[in-house]
């Protein structure tokens, strides 16, 4: 069967990165987190000490970044120009930074063009917040992911909690609802479900049920 292109859209904590990296696992694809990249490029961001308004300097450190997603081992490894930054990435800090980095047009452009590249052979399953309407328009299948804003919440946490960060729910739940707004008000590229994708709302569904219904909608597979 000809190799697919899979797109999946979707506000944090819609449970995207889980479900993508093992129906790409499921059909032997490969698995492009696209959030894990603007985060990557955060993160230098942060390590530079550049300021977040800063958008021509931004622009100019994403136009000479190399951002690379390497699977060693069954493990998706993101690498920042040479440097192993998988676990870094996940800090809150940078959580919460990086809409503020996202947002920046130049550091779109180049992030686009990055993962462009990346889809160039078909073979994968690509998440993120543009893929269905910009990065990836004739992708063969479209997928809008969503859940309540209390359960992605929950699930934030739970995450956090696994890699030894403690943050109440609450806090988890405001980050979010913010997240959501400047990732759906900016100018460039915001989130905002394509219209030929299909809607799954993940709310009460088990991740099993949901990697089904998507194989299912893109392959006709039970
Ligand atoms: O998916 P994840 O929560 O790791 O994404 C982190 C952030 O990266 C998002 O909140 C958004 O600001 C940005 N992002 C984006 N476009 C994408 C993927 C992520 O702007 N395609």
């Amino acid at each position: 069967m000809a190799k697919k292109t899979i797109a999946i859209d979707g506000p944090a904590g819609a449970g995207k990165s889980t479900v993508a990296r093992l129906v790409a696992k499921r059909l032997n694809y490969l698995y492009i987190d696209t959030g894990a990249m603007y985060r990557a490029i955060t993160y230098k961001v942060m390590q530079q000490k550049i300021p977040l308004d800063d958008h021509h300097a931004l622009t100019e450190l994403a136009q000479n970044t190399n951002i690379k997603l390497i699977n060693r081992n069954g493990r998706n490894l993101v690498f920042c120009d040479e440097h192993d930054v998988t676990e870094q990435i996940r800090d809150p800090e940078v959580s919460r930074n990086v809409s503020l980095v996202s947002l920046v047009p130049g550091v779109r452009q180049k992030m686009v063009q990055l993962q462009r590249e990346m889809a160039r052979d078909g073979g994968v399953v690509m998440d993120g917040r543009d893929i269905c309407t910009v990065v990836l328009p004739d992708a063969d299948c479209k997928i809008f992911l969503t859940a309540s804003v209390e359960e992605r919440a929950w699930r934030r946490r739970k995450e956090f909690e696994v890699k030894g960060y403690p943050i109440s729910w609450e806090s988890v739940k405001e980050d979010i609802m913010q997240r959501d707004l400047l990732d759906s008000q900016r100018a460039v590229s915001p989130l905002v479900k394509s219209p030929d994708a299909y809607l799954i709302d993940t709310t009460g569904l088990t991740i099993d049920t949901v990697i089904k219904r998507i194989l299912n909608l893109c392959l006709g597979d039970d």
